[in-house]
């Protein structure tokens, strides 16, 4: 066994293996829940709606629907969710057994609040409700339920008739001749025994008919759903089969985004030829790109689009899930609001899990700022990262001791580069003990983390879930002695094997485990910790080096009794939160956490900051690195950033400068690199190259304020950064693809250079009567339309909207921290008609005092010659000594040469420069202090 291991260990260590090892990895086809739902039939649902046990209730009907194959029953409500939502779950009537909901409170951040609703047509076969604007019409006779707004079909529910429920049901029921072998299982209530044993070829037949239409009554005839073998490893499902599945129609729509994550670009593809896409989280080593192959990561929230609509869903369940997707140009289905067109494109989906519930959140919109709000108010928003978390990290594996730390410190220094956080991966702890240091290499981390501390930088420590199963180590005795670990079908501690060899992982989907992991975090707990080191949750899907697929067996138990199969995908979820309380206690709630993690579900945006896991220095991982990360952006996950330079391998240096480029415009931005990769710092690159990648850093901080405010307004709204075109230009068709290229809020348009040798690229630039203007030479090019752009390797094509005013910092120190009290530099890009907007939000920078009313936000106006600085929230205050230091104002149509400054009704005259190139104009020491109104009169 441990030859495996090491064999399993040294494969994953090994940088030689360059794509991913394809047979470790389930198929949907050696997946039985998954084979099953795959295979049925889209017009023969056995389903309906028991129109006579209908309750209603002001905001919910509860309804009972009748598998009219097997005679089970289940129990459906559905329920209209304050802001334009409508919620539809599932459950079997009677289980034997309750099945794995998610508790309220942690996914959803409560129960969700409700509205009521109105009956508006009730016959014996159908009911029609109304919300808001919105219809809901249940039809009893094949079941379905659509939802439609403002008189537009826009999501169906089991419309192709896919639904499916594996009802609870008991092991090896008294054999009752053929009988017994015709059906397996046990007959839970309600459900009417077949009245006479077939003949035994009469059941062959029946067997196979069943195979070919999928039905559910010989599922459970099958070997594989009491007990199921992938490789050598074995699933002992005492349970039985236990899946979910039904289909969601988006209708009138062509494309659909999210469900993260995949290698795959932002507009999801048709799976008619290959797998579903697969949410499943796992530690895929050398992933392949353009795939449906499931990563570290899942989030089960859909958003369709099309030019007058965007809809979301949202897929409450945590169990292994496939995603299927079929395109159509024409809706067959009658439509419902009786309006005779037959032509829409309709994009149908199909959702299976492998256990719970059925549990759907329908997020009407109707624009795509309306579902990012609808989908933050069930599970959260971002919360505002503290300055150095969306400033620049340096991390590789591994910063070996604390003089290679010192080193790589001053270097930045010495090169003039700015940085915020350096990291230290598994290395550091001593023995991959993690909470612990090697006291060889790292004989005084306080020390160590204070000089880093006194240039107002961080550090990271790695602390993965799997606890080195040892004696001697306080940690893993701690989870022993208390019984806190994930336990194997039998009972007992779950052992398997990863960076820390023969290790157990703690069960964070307990609340008291979570309690216990956050005090570890304290101060006097973790030694050598300080209130400047934060931490990176790696592992957490979690990998399992001899595990099946690399993960945890399949039967592993949690608290209550469930399998790792009901909830495997919240395990990094309930990490990373466990994490982030631990930050919140040693600090007493008054410092923002920061944590990195890798794995991550619907709801991670709460606690914290996502990558995208181990990727490799080659262009096309660059190229992919933007879907990637609008996906994530679409359905909440908003701090995400990719490894700048590629994980595996090693970039060259034109590779790793346009990686710079391209991630100093992205949320979350971290270099990183495997530890047989070479030594890649900035300041290790040819001088050019240096000097590029000293600038793209540079910009960053430049932009800070930007990024800053744009988190704050996300942590309200939901709204992501990162925004693919066609949120903000939601007719443009010409968008609804377009993945190479994005904005940061509203203002900035990015596009990347992200091939090799390319020195120019076509940009598109959105919105008729718009205007863009270059954010180094002030070029100006016309909206609507593409333009060839020229991007010699210094460039980053990088445009300003006309119409827009972005708050930046021009003086460039050593870190964020230390540019904390300087001037901002207000540049105004005007639009046609000679206006142009903006906002800035400034606090603390680290603490929650700004939840406390302490912060500002501001509001900037250029209009008729005249820039406005005025409060946008009368009901918060800060003080603070930034200051306004100078205006850039593009695109007058006449030159000023008189510029008065108005504060409080005392006037003065300010300095004034002016540059014929693209009609630049500078405002010069204004002088007044950011919390004040002022205005400056141009003439
Ligand atoms: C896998 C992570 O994805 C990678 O970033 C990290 O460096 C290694 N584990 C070692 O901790």
């Amino acid at each position: 066994m441990a030859t495996i291991q090491m064999l399993v260990g040294l494969l994953l260590l090994s940088d030689l293996v360059e794509s991913v090892s394809r047979e470790n990895f389930k198929t949907c086809n050696q997946s039985s829940f998954c084979k099953r739902h795959r295979r049925l039939r889209s017009d023969a649902s056995p389903y309906v709606v028991l129109m006579e046990t209908m309750q209603i209730q002001p905001s919910r009907i509860e309804v009972q629907i009748l598998n009219t194959k097997n005679n089970v029953r289940l129990l459906m409500q559905v329920t209209a969710i304050k802001d334009n939502t409508a919620r539809l779950k599932i459950n079997e009537l009677n289980p034997l057994r309750k099945r794995y909901e998610i508790p309220v409170g942690d996914v959803l951040v409560g129960e969700p609040k409700t509205q009521d609703m109105k009956v508006l047509v009730r016959s014996g076969s159908s009911i029609s409700l109304g919300f808001e604007e919105n219809k809901i019409l249940i039809t009893s006779r094949p079941f379905r339920v659509d939802f439609i707004n403002k008189e537009e079909p826009v999501v169906s529910i089991n419309a192709q008739g896919l639904l499916k429920f594996e009802h609870s049901r008991e092991r090896n029921p008294p054999q009752k001749g053929w009988l017994g072998i015709w059906f397996t299982r046990g007959f839970s209530e309600g459900e009417e025994e077949p009245k006479e044993p077939p003949m035994e070829n009469q059941a062959d037949k029946k067997k196979k008919e069943g195979e070919k239409k999928g039905n559910e009554e010989n599922d459970a005839n099958e070997p594989e759903t009491w007990e199921e073998t992938f490789k050598d490893f074995h699933d002992s499902k005492p349970y039985g089969p236990s899946s979910v599945g039904v289909d969601v129609s988006f209708r009138g729509f062509k494309y659909v985004y999210g469900i993260p994550e995949h290698a795959e670009s932002m507009a999801l593809k048709t799976t008619k030829s290959g797998d579903p896409y697969r949410l499943f989280n796992l530690d895929v080593f050398g992933y392949e790109l353009y795939n449906p192959m499931a990563l570290y990561g899942s989030v089960p929230v859909m958003l369709a689009h099309n030019e007058k609509q965007t809809v979301g869903v949202f897929w409450h369940n945590a169990a292994e899930s496939w995603v299927d997707i079929s395109f159509n140009t024409v809706d067959k289905v009658a439509d419902i609001v009786g309006r005779g067109r037959n032509e829409r494109p309709q994009t149908n989906t199909h959702w299976i899990s492998e256990s719970g519930v059925i549990d759907v959140f329908i997020m009407m919109g109707p624009t795509a700022h309306d579902v990012f709000y609808q989908y933050a108010q069930l599970t959260g928003t971002t919360n505002l990262p503290p300055m150095f978390a969306i400033s620049y990290h340096q991390c590789r594996w591994n910063y070996n001791d604390q003089g290679d730390v010192e080193n790589v410190d001053a270097n930045f220094d010495i090169y003039d580069i700015p940085y915020d956080v350096i990291w230290l991966d598994i290395d550091h702890a001593d023995g991959k003990r993690y909470f612990t240091w090697d006291a060889r290499k790292f004989s005084n981390p306080i020390e160590m983390v204070n000089n880093i501390a006194s240039k107002g930088r961080k550090m990271v420590t790695i602390v993965d879930p799997h606890l080195k199963v040892d004696g001697n180590y306080r940690i893993n005795k701690e989870a022993k002695d208390q019984g806190l670990y994930v336990k194997n079908k039998d009972g007992n501690d779950y052992e398997g094997w990863c960076w820390s060899e023969t290790s157990s992982w703690p069960d964070f989907t307990n609340p008291k485990v979570r309690q216990w992991w956050a005090s570890k975090f304290l101060f006097d707990d973790y030694k050598g910790s300080t209130a400047d080191l934060f931490t990176w949750n790696d592992m957490n899907e979690p990998a399992v080096f001899n595990g099946p697929e690399i993960t945890l067996h399949k039967d592993a138990k949690h608290m209550g009794g469930f399998e790792n199969s009901d909830l495997h995908n919240i395990y990094g979820y309930y990490m990373q939160q466990a994490t982030a309380e631990g930050q919140l206690l040693r600090s007493n709630n008054k410092d923002r956490p920061f944590v990195l993690t890798r794995a991550f579900f619907a709801g991670s945006q709460r606690w914290g900051a996502a990558w995208t896991g181990d990727n490799a220095a080659e262009w096309s991982h660059l190229k992919v690195s933007i879907p990637m990360l609008l996906s994530l952006s679409l359905v909440g996950i908003t701090h995400s950033g990719a490894d700048v330079g590629g994980f595996f391998n090693n970039p060259d240096p034109e590779l790793l400068t346009r990686w710079y480029q391209a991630a100093a415009f992205q949320p979350f931005f971290r270099a990183h690199a495997h530890e047989f990769s070479k030594r890649r710092e900035p300041y290790l690159q040819p001088k050019k190259n240096m000097q590029v990648i000293r600038d793209a850093i540079r910009a960053r901080y430049s932009y800070l304020p930007l990024w800053y405010t744009l988190f704050y307004e996300g942590e309200q709204s939901g709204a992501p950064p990162m925004r693919p075109l066609w949120v903000e230009y939601p007719t443009d068709k010409r968008t609804f693809k377009m993945d190479d290229e994005y904005l940061i809020g509203t203002s900035l348009l990015v596009k990347p250079i992200t091939e090799k040798g390319q020195t120019g690229t076509h940009v598109y630039f959105p919105g008729k009567d718009q205007l863009w203007y270059d954010i180094a030479s002030y070029n100006s090019y016309k909206g609507g339309q593409s333009t060839y752009v020229e991007a010699p390797l210094s460039k980053i094509p990088v445009f300003q909207k006309g119409g827009s005013i972005i708050p930046r910092k021009m003086r460039i120190r050593r870190s964020s921290g230390l540019m904390k009290h300087d001037p901002f530099t207000l540049v105004v890009c005007l639009d046609k008609s000679g206006s142009a907007t903006g906002s800035l939000y400034v606090d603390d920078y680290n603490s929650f005092n700004y939840r406390k009313g302490e912060h500002l936000l501001r509001s900037f106006s250029f209009q008729h010659n005249e820039f406005h600085s005025r409060s946008g929230d009368k009901f918060c205050s800060f003080s603070t000594k930034e200051w306004v230091e100078k205006i850039v104002i593009i695109g007058l149509s006449a030159r000023p040469t008189k510029a008065i400054l108005n504060v409080k009704g005392v006037e003065s005259s300010l300095q004034l420069s002016y540059s014929s190139d693209n009609n630049q104009v500078i405002i010069r020491k204004p002088g007044v202090n950011i919390a004040k109104d002022f205005s400056i009169k141009l003439s």
